[in-house]
């Protein structure tokens, strides 16, 4: 028996001279050790062999073996691991130049957006924020848009099927609602964001596209208080002469009114945008029908006020000369590419 106590001390003793160099050669080391076809293993089953009164010794020394072979494999770990650190440290060219970043971009009608509440912030106007998919009673009940309009017909706005009353909003309008309901005047709100309309998709429009709502609401608020604001923006915006204000008609407005703002004939290449005229159209715009007020829970006696709704899309294309609206949808980034130098 003593024979085999002297297995266990010699392999004990051996392991101390093993030095396995690569972490393949240290793989082969716990193998031959430490694992399930090891020499630890083996000497364990031969525990059952050992005459009762040897076993406490023979455990013991194979403990040892353990133990020791265990300890060689974490401190040889570590001394690898530590090589390698050093040897890529080496490698590492701490003059060569760094590697360029392909660099991220904003979006056009980001950019767009952004200039539009960067000149409505200046006088007074806060950003305010609805849901795109809205229950209809905001997009068109609360703003006055009667049961039998055309526009809540399903050839125009997308409903969900499984949600009763409940659409992808056809504009920012319903924001008005939201901040009506739950805010009291004075009101100075601007709400951009994206909305649907089922709608054939071509160069000039879209079934999803951008909008930027406006709010005012105060005592003793007037038309040309309006007229004056909007102007203020056309100039900020596309530092534009004039605008031309043209009767119009929405439900939640009264009176109702287009607004065009002057480019120039000579501004346009193909007359695209303007027909021609030199007229931008882009915005409707009025004072708040009272019966919006009222819908909200607005004293329409004591608040008056009024609103606008603007495109985005077509002042982008505008600004960047962008000949086709569907560019800015597909998101090709030798299109993005070109505005990382924009903000
Ligand atoms: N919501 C209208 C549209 O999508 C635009 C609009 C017109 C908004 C007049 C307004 C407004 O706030 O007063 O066509």
């Amino acid at each position: 028996m003593s024979d085999l106590i002297k297995k266990v001390t010699e392999a004990t003793a051996k392991l101390e001279q093993e030095t396995p160099a690569s972490p393949e050669a240290l793989e082969n080391f716990r193998i031959q050790y430490l694992g399930s076809k090891g020499l630890v293993k083996a000497f364990m089953e031969e525990m059952r062999n050992v005459p009762n009164e040897q076993k406490r010794e023979f455990g013991q020394a194979v403990n040892a073996l353990k133990q020791q072979a265990e300890a060689r494999f974490q401190e040889i770990k570590a001394a690898l691991e530590a090589n390698a650190e050093q040897a890529s440290a080496r490698q590492l060219d701490l003059t060569a130049p760094g590697e360029p970043m392909p660099l991220g971009s904003r979006h056009p009608i980001s950019i767009t957006m952004n200039r539009i509440i960067e000149i409505f912030s200046r006088i007074g106007f806060v950003v305010a924020d609805g849901p795109e998919i809205e229950h209809d009673w905001y997009n068109f009940t609360a703003m006055n848009t009667p049961e039998d309009h055309p526009a809540r017909d399903m050839q125009d706005t997308f409903y969900v099927v499984d949600a009763p009353g409940m659409l992808l909003r056809t504009h920012t309008s319903n924001v008005q609602a939201r901040v009506m309901t739950t805010r009291k005047p004075p009101i100075r709100i601007i709400a951009p964001g994206r909305v649907y309309r089922n709608e054939t998709i071509s160069a000039r429009s879209h079934a999803q596209f951008h909008q930027v709502e406006g709010l005012f609401i105060d005592k003793e608020v007037s038309f040309a208080d309006m007229k004056q604001t909007l102007f203020y923006f056309a100039q900020e915006m596309f530092g534009a002469p004039k605008i031309r204000l043209r009767p119009s008609f929405f439900p939640f407005t009264e009176p109702s009114a287009e607004m065009d703002v002057w480019l120039g004939t000579d501004t346009e290449e193909n007359y695209r945008l303007t027909k021609g005229t030199g007229w931008l159209e882009i915005l409707g715009c009025g004072m708040v029908d009272p019966q919006v007020l009222e819908n909200c829970g607005i004293d329409s006696r004591e608040y008056s006020g009024y609103a606008f709704g603007m495109g985005i899309e077509r002042q982008a294309l505008r600004l960047y000369n962008i000949p086709d609206i569907r560019l800015l949808f597909e998101n090709d980034v030798r299109m993005l590419r070109q505005f990382s130098a924009a903000i």
